[in-house]
């Protein structure tokens, strides 16, 4: 006979306006990376909230066949969540109008953490808090344009600008008032860019800050341990996980375990890899399937980066690695992978750990004189609708 354990829950569900989120994990967003495919292998494995793709109010308010792609969600996907990006508070409202009225989203993220610098130098993404009034602005017509449809919105930014420019306490609670129904911070700064390691002091005192809604940790979760440590260390509602899940989509189901009480963990050999792998190419050409033709191309170009995610640890020779951040069609895919050794166990240590993007700081390109005010100037409000065209990811 097998007695039953009780697991006593580490969090209660996150509960992001109405929606209830039973394990409080986010997907983060990530531009290129949580496409349907890839969130459909992330929600297989665990319980938590899946954002889409970033997209641009503008984008979604002129219709581009691109916005439209990334808010195409498969029927069984509840709650569908999406990430708007804008600078203008009319055409956030207009795109959160079109979202909600048209019935395409039950949850709409607001990024104001971007730090590439084609966008800040403009004043958009992470160093647009600065601007206190047209934060506010956004946010505010934001959650109107939501509200009579009962759809939350949230906000997801970094810390400021840099050290001596911080903006997200005065945000959150900013963004609290303004009706947003959770606020999830990254522990850099726009000058931090990827470098060093995220701050999760901030996280623990925007927490106590704001404190009439959920607050969500983001920085540097590599594992469910990692997640539970930030919880411990923050006192955060829920985390958002981005990097790391990145060529592990299984880590929600050791988040959704750590969660629940449990140490059980998820423990890939290399034959289970391949097959994740494959499964992820097929779900990415069904994506990419109308896609100028040539889905399947375009499919397995994308899967390219993630090769290189999904192998980090394994034996793989050199030559198979490159070849197989060459592969261009499902069959190339099948004979690439059947040269693996399938019988390869999990290698432990140098399968864990950080993944993806890092770097060093960078001195963040700011428009001209943008510190000088904390109110947006009429100067900056042209330029700053610059700040929306050709943006990707944050
Ligand atoms: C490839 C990539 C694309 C990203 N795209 C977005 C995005 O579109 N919107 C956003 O808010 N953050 C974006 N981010 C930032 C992540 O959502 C997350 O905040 C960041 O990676 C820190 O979390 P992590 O340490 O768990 O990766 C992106 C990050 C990466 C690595």
């Amino acid at each position: 006979m097998t007695a039953t354990v009780e697991r006593t829950p580490v969090l209660p569900p996150l509960q992001i306006g109405p929606i209830t989120v039973e394990t409080p994990v986010v997907l983060a967003p990530m531009a290129g990376v949580t496409n349907a495919a890839f969130r459909r292998l992330c929600r297989e494995s665990g319980a938590g909230l899946y954002v889409a793709e970033m997209l641009t109010s503008r984008a979604l308010v002129e219709r581009s066949p691109e916005s439209f792609r990334i808010i195409a969600f498969e029927p069984d996907e509840v709650p569908r969540s999406v990430q708007v990006y804008g600078v203008d508070p009319a055409t956030v409202g207009a795109a959160v109008r079109l979202l909600v009225e048209e019935d395409r989203a039950d949850h709409v993220d607001l990024n104001f953490g971007c730090p590439v610098p084609k966008v800040t130098r403009r004043g958009g993404g992470a160093v647009l808090p600065w601007k206190r009034d047209l934060f506010r602005a956004i946010v505010t017509a934001a959650v109107a344009a939501a509200a009579p449809h009962g759809v939350p919105v949230t906000v997801k930014m970094r810390k400021g600008i840099d050290d001596e420019h911080l903006t997200y306490v005065e945000a959150g609670l900013t963004a609290q008032d303004a009706g947003v129904a959770a606020v999830s911070l990254h522990g850099r700064t726009a000058a931090d860019y990827y470098s060093g390691t995220a701050d999760w002091d901030a996280i623990a005192t925007l927490k106590q800050a704001v404190t009439d809604i959920p607050v969500l940790g983001n920085g540097d979760i590599w594992s469910a341990e990692d997640a539970l440590a930030m919880v411990a260390h923050t006192g955060c509602d829920g985390v958002v996980v981005g990097r790391g899940c990145q060529g592990r989509p299984w880590l929600f189901a050791d988040l959704a375990a750590a969660f629940a009480g449990s140490d059980e963990r998820i423990r890939p050999g290399l034959g289970h890899v391949a097959h994740v792998v494959r499964r992820h190419a097929e779900l990415m050409v069904e994506h990419f399937g109308d896609w100028a033709d040539e889905g399947e191309g375009k499919a397995l170009r994308e899967m390219r980066k993630h090769m290189a995610w999904y192998f980090k640890g394994y034996v793989v020779g050199g030559d198979l690695r490159a070849r197989l951040g060459l592969v261009s069609s499902l069959a190339e895919l099948d004979d690439l992978l059947a040269e693996l050794d399938l019988t390869q166990g999990y290698p432990g240590t140098p399968a864990e750990g950080q993944r993806g993007r890092a770097g060093s700081p960078k001195r963040p390109h700011l428009p001209y004189g943008w510190l000088d005010s904390r109110e947006l100037s009429d100067e900056f409000r042209a330029e700053l609708q610059e700040a929306e065209i050709g943006i990707s990811g944050g």
